[in-house]
């Protein structure tokens, strides 16, 4: 915030940090933004829930991000979701019940070229095939400490 000068339109650049700092977004952490940037707790509020990348919920573990803006929809990023939805029994915005996996979707991360884009716990995977995906959750799933 400091960064913009407090301006507002720091707003999604300030939710973007907490969330990858923190992991999700909290009430408490959008009051502080509402406060420090002079806006409103319902704008803040609106944008935090409006955004699919965004999160009120504690994740998990580990965190799957699926693309499904337009490139990577045609590309096959739906093929992609659906594989990982029936191997995890997760729906996106869900966590699995043993806190290990989030599955998250995300409309463009970006790197449109490398289309269909998922990140595992923050590391793209471009041109990625459903079979890949869910070897990844599956290795996470299978993990033991
Ligand atoms: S649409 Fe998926 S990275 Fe841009």
């Amino acid at each position: 915030m400091r960064h913009h000068g407090f301006s507002s339109e720091a707003l999604i650049e300030t939710l973007h940090t907490i969330q990858s700092t923190f992991g999700y977004l909290d009430l408490e952490a959008l009051r502080f933004v509402a406060g420090n940037l002079r806006l409103p707790l319902s704008r803040v509020y609106g944008v935090a829930t409006f955004y699919n990348f965004f999160t009120m919920k504690p994740q998990g573990e580990h965190v799957c991000v699926v693309c499904l803006g337009t490139a990577c929809y045609i590309k096959g990023s739906p093929d992609v979701l659906e594989a990982i939805e029936r191997f995890s029994h997760l729906t996106p915005g869900e966590t699995t019940p043993d806190k290990k996996v989030s599955l998250v979707i995300a409309r463009c991360l970006g790197t449109c070229g490398l289309a269909p884009v998922a990140t595992f716990d923050g590391e793209l995977a471009g041109k990625i095939e459903p079979m890949q995906a869910t070897g990844k959750i599956e290795e996470w799933l299978n993990f033991e400490h």
